[in-house]
């Protein structure tokens, strides 16, 4: 079983949907340790709901962006964590620490990526008239949203569909795909193989689900 850990920074409804995942023996990991740099995010309410070993590192305690992720990672090495899975976590963690954990850190983004890294992304499909949307999980690379794409799940925005329902409906396939990617990690079926994602054991070329229905 791989130890797991998930880092937050708000609600951490994934977060949930991964440890419900773990309890239900549909991820072959344990999340052993949660880490928010917020010390009110609802997330760490979540954690302790399921008896988790959290930690609250506050970026604002430390007068450098390398001070910060130090604190990280010395916890991840003291977990000895195998999978860090940034769910949520809104802060650009620096190099040499996603340096040490490549092919070991995954993060989810809520875009169809490339389009959109960063903030405000069901904001820019609405603006845009995209009639499509989804969210992609992806290998931490140094640049911003930019590493291995592993998977994606995409949805057909609605015709006048706000903020709020694009939101909410992004969240369902997230619960839906996140863990379910963590698992195809945890068993070895997914890997990243220099900088390439590789998938084991089946004729899978690329990993997007289309949830059209949803
Ligand atoms: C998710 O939509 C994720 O894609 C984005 O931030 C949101 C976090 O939601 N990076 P939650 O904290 O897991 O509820």
């Amino acid at each position: 079983m791989k130890k797991i850990a998930v880092l937050i920074s708000g609600s951490g409804s994934n977060l949930e949907a991964i440890a419900d995942a773990c309890s239900k023996n549909k991820i072959n990991g344990e999340i052993t340790c949660v880490i928010s740099n917020n010390s009110s995010a609802y997330g760490i309410k979540r954690a302790k709901n399921y008896n988790l070993k959290t930690f609250v590192v506050d970026h604002n305690l430390f007068g450098t962006r390398s001070e910060f992720d130090n604190e990280i990672e010395k916890i991840l090495i003291g977990e000895e964590i195998q999978l860090v899975v940034l769910a949520g976590f809104m802060r650009v963690l620096n190099k040499e620490i996603v340096n040490k954990f490549s092919g070991k850190m995954i993060n989810l983004h809520p875009s169809l990526l490339p389009l959109y890294p960063g903030l405000n992304t069901h904001d820019k499909v609405i603006k845009n008239n995209d009639c499509e949307h989804g969210i992609s999980i992806h290998y931490v690379s140094p640049e911003l949203d930019a590493g291995p794409i592993i998977a994606q799940g995409r949805i057909k925005v609605r015709k006048n569909e706000d903020i709020k329902d694009l939101e909410k409906r992004i969240h369902q396939i997230e619960h839906r795909l996140l863990p379910e990617i963590i698992n195809e990690i945890c068993i070895g079926n997914i890997y990243l193989d220099k900088k390439t994602v590789k998938f084991k054991n089946n004729n899978i070329t690329n990993y997007i689900k289309n949830f059209y229905d949803e």
